[in-house]
Formats: C-alpha cells, structure tokens, sequence
C-alpha cells in the first residue's frame, strides 16, 4: 500500500481469483459482486515496439503520480546511486519489469495488469510485451480495453508493428487511442517530426475506423508531457498524458440495448436458492421480467436480484448481479440470460475474423475448441476466405495463416451459440481458438455475422436407419481405420482383411488413399491443409458408408492425430477401430514401392511422409500390426479374427 497524491490509500491487487462454486453462501455473494463492481474505471492497455519505452512511460506514470508502494518507491532512488541510469537517475523500466516479475510468480500472466488510482480515476492498465511473439499477449490485454496508448520512437516514426497492433486495435473495437510520441528528446523536441508522425497516424486511424484519435509528443525519460507541460515543446498546446487519461470520456455501457447477463458461476447456496452470477453487459433488469435462456431458449421469471450487499429491485449495465429465477430450468456457465422480448440469437455457423498467435499455422478443416465468455464448443475453420495484408489493408490469397497473420473465415461449430455480432457486442461476439493436444490459445477472433446457410440447413428425418440396414446385412457396421507410413504395407494387409471378411459373407468397401485421391480428393496434394482435407472428406465418406450398414476399410497414411482423433468422434462407441500399420521408416524406405522414397530423398518429390512431412505415431491405437514380425497375411488373419472377438 502507499498513498496516492490525495493521500489514500492505493491497492496494486493481484488478479482477481477464479469464482469457484460452494462455500459460504452470503459472503461468497457479496465477494463476487464487490469483486466486478468497477465505477469510473479506465482500463486501457499500452503497445508498441520494443524499444519504444512503454515501461519507462508506465513507469513514469505511477512514479510521477505517486502510487508507488513505499519500498518499491525507496528501492528505485536507492538504486540511482549504482546504475545512473537516466537524467533523474531512475530506472523506470526496470521498476515495472521488477513488478510483473513479482507478479508472475507462480502464476502464468501473459499480460501484467497493474492497478492504479488518482484523484480523479481508477486505472487497470495492461502492459504488453512488445516482440512480435508477444501478439497474443497484446490481443489479450485489449479485449478487455476501452482505450490504447500507442507508443512510437519519434526517430522511427510508424513500424510494421505500430500499424499492425493499430489493426488489431480496430479488430477488437477500440475506439480511443492515445498516439504517444515518446523519445522527443531525441530529435531535440521538433514540431515537424512529431506533425509527420501524427499525420501519418490519423490517416491510418480512419481507414481502420477508429474514430478517437490523441496525439500527444512526449518523453518518457525526461517527463515531458506526461505529467507536467514541457517546457522545451512550447509548440505543443495538446493535453497532456495524464490528465488526457483521467478525463477522457469512452462510451458507457449500452444502456438502451436488450437486457443480457452471460452466466459466469452458478451459486447453489442452499436447497432452495439457485443463484446466476454474471455481470450486466446491457439493457437492465428488474424483479418480475420475463427472461429467456441462449442458446436453450428455456423462459423464466427473475424473483431476485442481489447486487452490492442487498437483494434490489433492479440492476443496471456494467453492474454485477446474481439473479434468482422463478422456475428450476437448465442453466450452465456460459449461457447467457436475456430480455425474454428480445432473446439472443443462436447459430453454429459464422463468417469471422481471425488474427492466429501459433507457432503452428492454421489449419482449415482441423478441429479445435472455440471459447466465447464461459463457453466452450468444437470448431473449425471450414473456409478460409482470404489473409489480410494490415501493412497496405488489402486482401491477399491464402489458405493458411501463420503466426501473427489476420484473415476472414467461414466457422463451423459442433453446437449453436448465443451470440452477437462483435461490432455490437465485444463480450458475446468475440473469441479464441484453443488446440485440441495442446490447450494452448492458438488465434482471438471476432464473430462478424452468422451464415444465413445455418439457419436454413435442418437435420431430415429417415425412418431406415443404420440399425435397420444393418439388421438386413446381419453384421455390425464398423471402421476399421489403418494408418501407417506409405510402402508401410497398409493396403496390401486392407486387401487381404477385405477378402477374409468378403468370404464370411461381410458386406465390405475399402476406401484407399491413392483410389480415392484419383476421383474425389483429386484436387488435393500433400501440404498439411491438404491432407487435413483429404481425411476429413474420406472420414465423412467411411460415416456415411457405416451408416449404410457397412465394413469399411480405409487406408490412408492419415499422419495427423488431430485428423484421427477428429474421424474418431465421428463414429459411435466401438465402431471405430485405429489400426496402426507399424512398419519403421528404414524398413519401408528399403522396400520403396513405388520408388517415391528414393525421389523423396534426390528432392524430386516434396511434403514426403517421413522425409520431410511428420507422421505422427498414434499413442493410443485399438490395434498394432507389427510387420517386422509376421507377414501381412498372419497380420490379416489376426485382425479377422480380433473383429469376430
Ligand atoms: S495422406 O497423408 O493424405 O493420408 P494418402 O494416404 O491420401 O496420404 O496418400 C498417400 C499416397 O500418396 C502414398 O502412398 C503415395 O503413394 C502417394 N504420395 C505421393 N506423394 C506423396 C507425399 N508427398 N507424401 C506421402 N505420400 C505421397
């Protein structure tokens, strides 16, 4: 604690525990709401290039406006004496780096929030890293911002960076922006810099709609307009940063729009009370309104509402609450509560914008998890329209995005959700994409509209179903899924099983990857977008064929455990069967077929399994075939026989 410039007390707040269910019911009530209780709040988030000098900007900030803890303050100045380091012999950088450092112990921050009060504010501000790899870490920090502090080196002017941190400002609906031109010490305080810097800066600002634009020439290291008018810049009469930050006026909460709450935590505090916590985002709310639950559609009433420490007769935008219902309908995290006359609407099927933050490029047609607020569902991208250039704002040809690439997408998702368009709303029409394996947050995106298609498209009932069809046939529909190097022996020992079971009096069909790739996928080749196609297409195939009653057979090398995964869930319980080919790559390089080997290695042949494309070996297969040691047809016959067990 230390004392603000008024002399209160100031609070640098660890990030704000998980709500967990359970407890003490009362107190953990009041805790929640005191916790989201946020009034006369700027959150705003700073970026710019490394180097640019947004620690020492932020450093300056808490030092000038005396929010500093006491020691934090004492340790600084003592360390003048040792280091030196600028005019006033302070390290401002070094104090933040010293505070996230602190504050990252333990706990994985990708972004340090520092929590600050003046006279006039309360100020959350999120201090991103400012390396390229560290984009995630800024799209993070400004989802949640009403403002951004662009920092530029008045010697630099606008980078790559700058423009590209500009535009995904404007991806995520930032309508305020500070242009700080810091290091106006350097080019000894020249109007005609900063003009050039600040033209340059409006005018990309309006192509990107950005509507509230500040330029402000300052530096950080010697103070000069940051807090106290500089004295060397008599040319600039703008506001200075401080005081810019403490009155500057973002958009309120949307008071006019519908009512909706997204339901963060579900409080069961005693046999009788199902509480549902979240955070008004818009419209209100007041005993006794009709509501209805997205994407259930499920109505109810509200019987209370408890905001603060009392039960109220009502709660505004931007207020947190926990409402009571009338009725014991279903209701989970994530779904949102809403004006019963005015519901959310729901779709699975999207066009959205994609900024991807992975080592690992995009892979259209792979699964991932999509999060909207508290809410997790399966996605894929299932088209990917076109990669944006953020240097020149143009649409370029992809089908593909790379790390710190924006494109505009057509999304798939396994279950509807509530939703709206992200220009509305930020909270319900933003998202991530998480890797399935991984779990690691691989792009932020933003819901533009749904695909009308969604609407349009309805399951058609049949009344032959697989269990009918499969009856006629007398077998159990199955897939029966070989993976494996190519020249691993997989068709030849697919073959063999096909004419065994064919034998028997099975009802067979053998989907295999070269047949297959010269009729339906013979537009593919072997890029890792391609192949990620070409087995969700056969994938879909072998459904439908089990689904007409059949034994399918399907031979592709499939190299991806994402893929396999993916065709996995596509089958019911048992009916799917991955039968992993294990030939070492020695043993069918040495046998090579086709010869594809030997052009793979003279570099005739490109993306070869094994060479130079991965194969990932499956770490949970229902079956290995081991052709080191029995010969394909031993390793036929094994299969047959483990089936018919
Ligand atoms: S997959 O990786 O997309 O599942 P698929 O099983 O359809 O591959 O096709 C593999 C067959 O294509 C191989 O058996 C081989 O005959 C041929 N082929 C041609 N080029 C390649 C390549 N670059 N990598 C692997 N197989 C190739």
């Amino acid at each position: 604690m230390g004392p603000t410039r008024d002399g209160t007390d100031v609070h640098i707040l660890r990030k704000a525990d998980r709500a967990t269910e359970g407890g003490d019911p009362s107190g953990a009530i009041a805790e929640y709401l005191q916790r989201h209780e946020a009034r006369g709040l700027l959150r705003f988030i700073t970026c710019g290039s490394v180097d640019d000098g947004k620690s020492t900007l932020i450093g300056r900030l808490l030092y000038d406006a005396r929010v500093l803890l006491d020691d934090q303050a004492a340790a600084l100045v003592a360390d003048v004496a040792h280091t030196g380091v600028n005019g006033n012999g302070i390290d401002f950088a070094s104090l933040v780096d010293g505070l996230s450092a602190e504050r990252e112990q333990g706990i994985t921050i990708d972004v340090a929030y520092r929590y600050f009060d003046t006279d006039r504010r309360k100020f959350i501000v999120a201090d991103c890293p400012g390396h390229e790899q560290y984009t995630r870490n800024m799209a993070t920090g400004a989802s949640t911002a009403d403002l951004a502090v662009v920092l530029v080196d008045a010697r630099k002017g606008l980078l790559t960076q700058s423009r590209r941190h500009t535009y995904i400002l404007s991806l995520l609906g930032i309508r305020h922006v500070v242009l700080a031109v810091n290091k106006m010490d350097l080019v000894d305080y020249r109007q005609d810099v900063f003009e050039a810097i600040a033209d340059d800066y409006r005018q990309l600002a309006t192509q990107l709609g950005i509507d509230h634009v500040t330029c402000i020439a300052l530096s950080a290291l010697e103070g000069d307009n940051v807090l106290e008018r500089s004295t060397h810049m008599p040319w600039y009469q703008g506001p200075l940063l401080l005081d810019h930050l403490e009155s500057v006026v973002v958009d309120a909460p949307r008071a006019a729009g519908a009512f909706r709450v997204p339901v963060q935590w579900i409080c069961r505090a005693d046999q009788d009370f199902r509480g549902f916590a979240g955070t008004v985002l818009a419209g209100s709310v007041a005993v006794g309104d009709a509501i209805a639950v997205a994407p259930s559609g499920s109505a109810s009433t509200v019987t209370r509402i408890f905001s603060g420490d009392d039960d109220v007769a009502q709660a505004r935008p931007g207020q947190p609450v926990v409402l009571g219902l009338a009725d014991e309908i279903d209701i989970s995290r994530g779904d949102v509560i809403c004006a019963a006359d005015a519901p959310l609407a729901t779709a699975d099927q999207f066009a959205a914008n994609l900024l991807w933050l992975d080592p690992q490029p995009l892979l259209p047609g792979r699964p991932y998890w999509l999060r909207t607020g508290a809410r997790t569902v399966g996605a894929t991208v299932s088209e990917l329209k076109y990669q944006i250039d953020v240097n020149a704002q143009t649409h370029l040809a992809a089908k593909s995005l790379e790390c710190n690439q924006v494109g505009y997408c057509n999304l798939y998702l396994n279950e509807p959700i509530g939703f709206e368009p992200y220009a509305q709303s930020r909270e319900l029409g933003g998202f991530i994409l998480i890797d399935r394996q991984t779990n690691a947050t691989v792009a932020a995106g933003t819901l533009d509209f749904a695909l009308r298609r969604a609407g349009n498209i309805r399951w058609q009932h049949v009344d032959v179903d697989k269990t009918a069809r499969a009856l006629i046939k007398h077998q159990r529909p199955r897939c029966l899924w070989f993976t494996g190097l190519s020249g691993a022996g997989k068709s030849t020992i697919a073959n063999l099983v096909e004419k065994q079971l064919l034998a028997m009096g099975r009802h067979t069909y053998l989907l295999d990857g070269d047949n297959i790739r010269h009729g339906l996928n013979n537009d593919l080749g072997f890029t890792d977008e391609d192949r990620v196609e070409n087995i969700r297409r056969v994938a879909e195939v072998a459904r439908l064929m089990v689904d007409a009653g059949l034994v399918v057979l399907v031979s592709f090398i499939s190299p991806f455990r994402a893929e396999r995964k993916m065709a996995r869930r596509m089958f019911s319980d048992g009916e799917f069967l991955e039968v992993f080919v294990d030939t070492p790559l020695a043993a069918a390089e040495k046998l090579d077929p086709k010869g594809l080997y030997a052009k793979a290695r003279a570099g005739e042949l490109r993306n070869f399994t094994g060479i130079d494309s991965p194969y990932e070996v499956p770490e949970n297969p229902d079956i290995v075939l081991d052709t080191q040691k029995h010969d394909a047809e031993t390793l036929a016959g094994m299969l047959v026989r483990a089936l018919e067990e």
